[in-house]
C-alpha cells in the first residue's frame, strides 16, 4: 500500500506591525498572513469595525487606510505596515460626533446598526473629499455597502444633511476667520 502525504506548509511566521490607528501609534505582534479585519477586532480592539459576509460583499468591515475606504477582511494587515488606519470609534473629535455620525441617528440612517459602521466610514471619506456631493456620487460611494433594514434612502438623506452641517461649518469659520482679519490677503509689513 502507497503511503500518502500532504506535504506541509510553512506556518506563518510573526511580524511586528507598526501603523496608526484613529491617530494612535500601535506596535503589535501580528501573523504574517493576517487579515486586517481580525487584527482589529481581536488584538487592537476595534469592535466597531463588524464581520458581515467576510468575503468582500457588504461592506460592514470598511475600515479607511490613508484616508481611502477599504475592505479589512479583504486585506492583509502586515501590508499596512506604517500606514494610518480610521475606523469607526475615529470618525469623532473627542467629545464632538462627526457630523455623518449624529445624521445617521436623526435621518433613520441606521435601524439594527450593523452595516452602520461600514456606512459611516465610507461616507466620511466621501464627505472629506466633496461636502456637496450630488445624490448619484452618494450612491456611487455607498454602493458597496449593504443594509438589510432601511431601504438606502434614509442612508443617503442623512449623508446629505451631513454635507449640509459641513458646509455650514466651513462657512461659519470662513466668516470667523474674515472678521479676525479683515483685510484677506494684505500681510502686514508687505
Ligand atoms: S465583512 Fe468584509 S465585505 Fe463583508
Ligand atoms: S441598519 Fe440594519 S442592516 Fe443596515
Amino acid at each position: 500500500m502507497v503511503e500518502f502525504r500532504l506535504p506541509m506548509l510553512p506556518q506563518p511566521g510573526e511580524v511586528v506591525w507598526s501603523v496608526k490607528i484613529n491617530g494612535i501609534d500601535v506596535k503589535l505582534n501580528i501573523e504574517s498572513n493576517a487579515i486586517l479585519l481580525d487584527v482589529l477586532r481581536d488584538q487592537a480592539g476595534s469592535l466597531g469595525t463588524k464581520r458581515g459576509c467576510d468575503m468582500g460583499t457588504c461592506g460592514c468591515c470598511s475600515v479607511l487606510v490613508d484616508g481611502e475606504p477599504r475592505l479589512s477582511c479583504l486585506t492583509l494587515a502586515a501590508e499596512l505596515n506604517g500606514h494610518e488606519i480610521t475606523t469607526v470609534e475615529g470618525l469623532a473629535n473627542g467629545h464632538h460626533l462627526h457630523p455623518i455620525q449624529k445624521t445617521f441617528t436623526e435621518f433613520g440612517g441606521s435601524q439594527c446598526g450593523f452595516c452602520t459602521p461600514g456606512f459611516l466610514v465610507v461616507s466620511s471619506a466621501l464627505l472629506s473629499e466633496n461636502n456637496d456631493p450630488t445624490d448619484e456620487e452618494i450612491k456611487t460611494a455607498i454602493e458597496g455597502n449593504l443594509c438589510r433594514c432601511t431601504g438606502f434612502q434614509q442612508i443617503v438623506d442623512s449623508i446629505r444633511a451631513a454635507s449640509d452641517i459641513i458646509k455650514e461649518n466651513n462657512s461659519i469659520e470662513d466668516s470667523t476667520s474674515a472678521k479676525s482679519n479683515p483685510h484677506p490677503g494684505f500681510m502686514e509689513g508687505g
